[in-house]
């Protein structure tokens, strides 16, 4: 009988500590998924910002520069996703091209090499904001972003109205479609964490 109670006490006491440890997760994803709800607030694309941002929250919790800094390091990673499609796609499929796609195509790559540079500059002025040049830093970072963003839609610019392109240029356009769509998220948080101002400069 001891032995029973002993068991039951200890099930009693192991469900508790299971019961206790879910309410802290829960309440620990609450938090991290309120600092990303709100963070996201000033985005177009807020699904999709959240989606791709949240494993940032506990890390950026309510510092502008690195929401801006995490918006910008995914826009990066997605860049260089496309870019790897935009390879395959002129390796293996490029003969089955027609029309303006070949052409569109090759501009394309052209374009989002001048992306990924782009996004790559801004990276590198918010790894080292400083106080002292916090406005022409800002004045940069949005024309590095603006130039990212312009870059994509001249991408797909060039393969309005053509048909030939198949599933793969599709597949491409959707792509480079959602790479826009990062982006304008990323350019949205450069954009509070220059209104919000040298105060939000949490990091050295
Ligand atoms: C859009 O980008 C996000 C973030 O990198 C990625 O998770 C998602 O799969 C992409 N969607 C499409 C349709 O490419």
């Amino acid at each position: 009988m001891a032995t029973g109670a002993r068991s039951f006490m200890s099930l009693l006491f192991i469900l508790f500590a299971w019961l206790h440890t879910i309410d802290l997760c829960q309440s620990a994803s609450v938090n991290e998924n309120s600092y990303v709800q709100d963070a996201c607030s000033v985005t177009q694309y807020q699904d999709l910002c959240v989606h791709s941002l949240a494993s940032f929250s506990n890390t950026a919790m309510r510092s502008p520069s690195k929401w801006a800094r995490a918006g910008v390091s995914v826009t990066i990673g997605e860049a260089k996703t496309v870019n790897q499609y935009l390879i395959r796609l002129k390796n293996h499929y490029y003969r089955r091209l027609r029309g303006r796609n070949r052409v569109a195509l090759l501009d394309c790559m052209e374009t989002f090499q001048d992306t990924i540079d782009q996004l790559h500059k801004s990276l590198g002025i918010l790894r080292k904001l400083s106080a002292a040049n916090f406005e022409s830093q800002m004045g940069d970072l949005t024309t590095f972003m603006s130039a990212a963003l312009t870059d994509e839609n001249t991408c797909l610019d060039g393969f309005e109205g053509q048909r030939g392109g198949g599933a793969q240029v599709n597949l491409l356009k959707n792509r480079v479609l959602n790479a826009t769509y990062l982006t304008s998220n990323a350019l949205a948080l450069v954009n509070k964490l220059a209104t919000s101002g040298l105060n939000s400069l949490t990091d050295p």
